[in-house]
């Protein structure tokens, strides 16, 4: 699952969209996570797309990440200012690869 802590554990390493990455980085294998108030781990990931069908606001657009181990696209937390803390994208991810800060 993803680490709750992610901002104290990693250090932002790049933008995307308009959001952080949090490291290491080692692209194709290694992605890091995506997004700070909504956030994931784009190495956990495998590309269920509940997240994308659930979020009543659309923070989510699949990104290609071609050569991955676990997926070859991921669910990028695009829209992530238009959050309003719903909390189903957590509850649905299979791999818990999302956290939203609600707090
Ligand atoms: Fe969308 Fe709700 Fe997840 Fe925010 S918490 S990204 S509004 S599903
Ligand atoms: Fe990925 Fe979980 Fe969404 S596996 S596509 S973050 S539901
Ligand atoms: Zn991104």
């Amino acid at each position: 699952a993803i680490d709750p802590q992610f901002t104290e554990n990693r250090e932002q390493v790049d933008e995307h969209n308009g959001h952080a990455v949090w490291g290491p980085v080692d692209e194709p294998d290694e992605l890091g996570i995506h997004g700070t108030h909504v956030a994931v781990d784009f190495d956990i990931c495998l590309a269920d797309g509940a997240c994308l069908e659930d979020c009543p606001v659309d923070v989510f657009e699949w990104v290609e990440t071609p050569g991955h181990p676990e997926s070859e696209e991921k669910a990028d937390p695009a829209n992530e200012a238009q959050c309003i803390d719903c909390m189903l994208c957590v509850d649905v991810c299979p791999v818990d690869a999302i956290d939203v800060d609600a707090g």
